[in-house]
């Protein structure tokens, strides 16, 4: 990890919805600065309702902001682009493509060459743990290979930027287990910079280098907490008696508990 590059940058940023019906705004985020740096994976937990997706939907520009600025590579965010890919909760790929189709679609949008993008296309299949799944459907998958599938699509896509939004939370405890571990194996082999947004206080000092928590609406950026355990240590079996996983995993708990009571992962 390079802590000198910043790659996405926000900057006061607040957040009002405004309510047609009643006059009266919700105010969903108030004054919200961080920076990730190159090669960084930061988990933001916090309350539900806190504004979490609403922060993930600003940096995806699926959600147009007037108060204060966000930014990848110092180009300010006014839309969806390239440069930030996203993962959602919900499985976003397309029924009618197979799994490598899915993984490749937005490689054949940039019309890269059949060969180069079935390589590539392979190579994060085989790192997303899908081998032997080109060819099947989505709806020959189960909940986390779909969600396995769109994180190959998202890394094949190459952004400066992954964003995601509770992606394991609607698959089984087992699962999300397995897919945390991936999750993690992924981050180190790509060394992508990545945002991952969760309620689950565990999930977060799992996968975080830091962890940020926030307050409860209008959200806050309210602690950050370091949580220093090298990537290749960072496995399921050995972090009940890591101190410092303990460590920094109790402090996120005490900070969300403080705003309200959350669900712990088991
Ligand atoms: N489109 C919207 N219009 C009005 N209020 C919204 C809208 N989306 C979310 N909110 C409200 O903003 C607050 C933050 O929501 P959200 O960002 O989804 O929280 P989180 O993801 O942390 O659970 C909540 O009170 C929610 O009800
Ligand atoms: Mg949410």
């Amino acid at each position: 990890m390079n802590k000198l590059i910043p790659k996405l940058v926000v900057e006061g940023l607040s957040h009002h919805y405004p309510d047609e019906y009643t006059g009266e705004s919700v105010h969903a985020l108030e004054d919200i600065n961080l920076e990730l740096y190159e090669g960084e994976l930061v988990s933001v937990v916090g309350p539900s309702g806190c504004g979490k997706s609403t922060l993930l939907n600003i940096l995806a520009g699926l959600l147009p902001y007037n108060i204060g600025v966000a930014s990848v590579d110092g180009e300010v965010i006014t839309g969806p682009g390239p440069d930030r890919g996203v993962v959602f909760q919900e499985h976003a790929i397309l029924p009618w493509r197979t799994v490598a189709r899915n993984i490749g679609h937005g490689l054949e949008i940039r019309k890269i060459p059949e060969k180069e993008r079935n390589k590539t296309v392979q190579d994060f299949i085989n790192l997303v743990g899908l081998t032997g799944f080109e060819d099947k459907y989505p709806h020959e998958l189960s909940g986390g290979m779909k969600q396995r599938c769109q994180v190959a699509r998202t890394l094949c896509a190459d952004p400066v930027v992954m964003l995601m939004d509770e992606p394991f939370a609607a698959v089984d405890a087992q699962t999300r287990i397995t897919l945390q571990e991936e999750l993690n194996r992924i981050a180190m082999a790509t060394k992508k910079t990545i945002l991952f947004i969760t309620h689950a206080v565990d999930e977060a000092a799992f996968l975080g280098d830091r962890c940020l928590v926030f307050s409860a609406r209008p959200g806050r950026l309210k602690e950050i907490v370091k949580i220093d355990i090298p990537r290749e240590k960072r496995v399921w079996a050995d972090m009940n008696t890591d101190a410092v996983f303990i460590a920094a995993r109790d402090k996120i708990l005490a900070s969300v508990r403080e705003e309200v009571s959350v669900a712990v992962e088991e």
